[in-house]
């Protein structure tokens, strides 16, 4: 790794850069968890007493294989850092948690420029970027983004691809009866039809990432956990707001998030932008009957009516993916995936998980 990476791994465990001194990039991306949470809590509790993140923090792993947020000539929207994809480069992304009140709550660039000043980490990020970089906040700021970026771009545990799928691919490891119906269903367009948004097949020379980095409309319920959820009026609508400003006109785009990799999935619960579903059958299981059996996802009104989308305002339901499989059904068809259909995607999912042993 580079200096810079180096310094970076140091700052990302670096407690001092947040406004209470007992919180880094690590307390919510852990090292020991395949870079995401440590807990299973529905998002993270904040530095500051009282505050919470907004979102479930995911896995920090294979992000070097995304790029920045555009529209792709068909008009797909397409990459971009956070579940909104509102952050260009990782660079740009780490400067988000530092400043924001409800995570590492540092008031301005001088207050964190001030705290590295009295870190362990000073000397080295002296030695790094120059003697006098700490007496320039802007430029010693732009430097620890730098470094905290190139620390995830470089290490390769951020990247390692020693799932027990991937040594199956390369021949070897055996995937059971049950993996390998799973990773089947997976893969059928009319079964799971997972892998039309979690590609399963590797590009452009990499093995799979298990995403295409696009945007979709899930219609996750709403999660009650989540403390600004108090609030009936208040809704993630993921790219077009409010955490995102720039696409609040694209009300189509209302209650699109970014699809997540699939890699380490297994340990990283509770699911979702919102973290409103806790365990990984129940992922699957909301897939295939959501349509089927809204009542089993989400709460009724006074008058028995189920709020199918709940987490959405009602002008924006209709965004909702209802016609790929395998939410292309409604009340009365049979789910895409039966119960020993879902356990076998699961058991597929499973061999997601980095450092296997065989
Ligand atoms: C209090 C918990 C918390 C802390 C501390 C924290 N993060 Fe995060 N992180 C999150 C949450 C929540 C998200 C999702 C944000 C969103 O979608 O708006 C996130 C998202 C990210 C992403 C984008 C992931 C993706 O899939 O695009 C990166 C990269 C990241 N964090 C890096 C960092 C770095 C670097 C630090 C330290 C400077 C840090 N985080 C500190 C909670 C945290
Ligand atoms: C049309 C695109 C699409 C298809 C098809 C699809 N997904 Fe997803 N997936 C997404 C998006 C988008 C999200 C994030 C949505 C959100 O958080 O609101 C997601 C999130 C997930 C998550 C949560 C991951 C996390 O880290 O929280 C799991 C698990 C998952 N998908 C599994 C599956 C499985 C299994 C299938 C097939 C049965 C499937 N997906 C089919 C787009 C898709």
């Amino acid at each position: 790794m580079s200096a810079a990476a180096e310094l970076g791994a140091r700052l990302f465990t670096d407690t001092t850069l947040s406004s209470t001194g007992a919180m880094s990039c690590a307390s919510c991306h852990d090292a020991n968890n395949h870079h995401a949470a440590p807990d299973t809590r529905s998002v993270p509790a904040g530095a500051n007493p009282g505050h919470e993140a907004g979102r479930q923090a995911p896995s920090l792993q294979y992000l070097r294989f995304n790029t920045r947020f555009a529209f792709a000539a068909d008009g797909t929207p397409t990459g971009g850092f956070t579940w909104d994809g509102r952050a260009a480069t990782l660079a740009d992304q780490a400067s988000g948690p530092l400043l924001n009140p409800n995570e590492m709550a540092n008031t301005s660039i001088e207050d964190v420029v001030a705290k590295l000043k009295r870190s362990v980490n000073a000397a080295e990020f002296q030695k790094v970027f120059g003697s006098d970089i700490l007496d320039r906040p802007a430029d010693a700021f732009a430097r620890l983004l730098f470094a905290l970026q190139q620390y995830q771009l470089e290490d390769p545990d951020f990247a390692p691809f020693s799932s027990k799928y991937d040594l199956w691919l390369a021949g070897k490891a055996q995937l059971t009866a049950s993996e390998l119906k799973g990773m089947a269903l997976f893969n059928d367009p009319s079964k799971g039809n997972c892998a039309a948004c979690h590609v399963s097949a590797g590009v452009g020379g990499n093995p799979p990432l298990f995403t295409d980095n696009t945007f979709d409309a899930l219609g996750v319920p709403r999660n009650p956990e989540i403390q600004a959820n108090a609030d009936a009026n208040y809704y993630d609508l993921g790219l077009c707001g409010p955490t995102r400003a720039d696409l609040a006109a694209q009300t189509n785009l209302c209650g699109a998030f970014r699809v997540p990799t699939l890699r380490n999935v297994a340990r990283t619960a509770p699911y979702f932008h919102n973290g409103a579903i806790k365990t990984l059958a129940d992922a699957v299981r909301f897939y295939v009957r959501r349509d089927t059996n809204p009542e089993e996802w989400y709460p009724t009104d006074s008058n028995g009516v189920v709020q199918k989308f709940n987490d959405l305002p009602a002008a924006y339901r209709a965004n909702v993916n209802t016609t790929e499989a395998p939410y292309n059904r409604k009340p009365g068809d049979a789910p895409a995936l039966s119960e020993s259909e879902i356990a076998d995607v699961v058991a597929f999912l499973n061999t997601l998980t980095d450092g296997y042993t065989p």
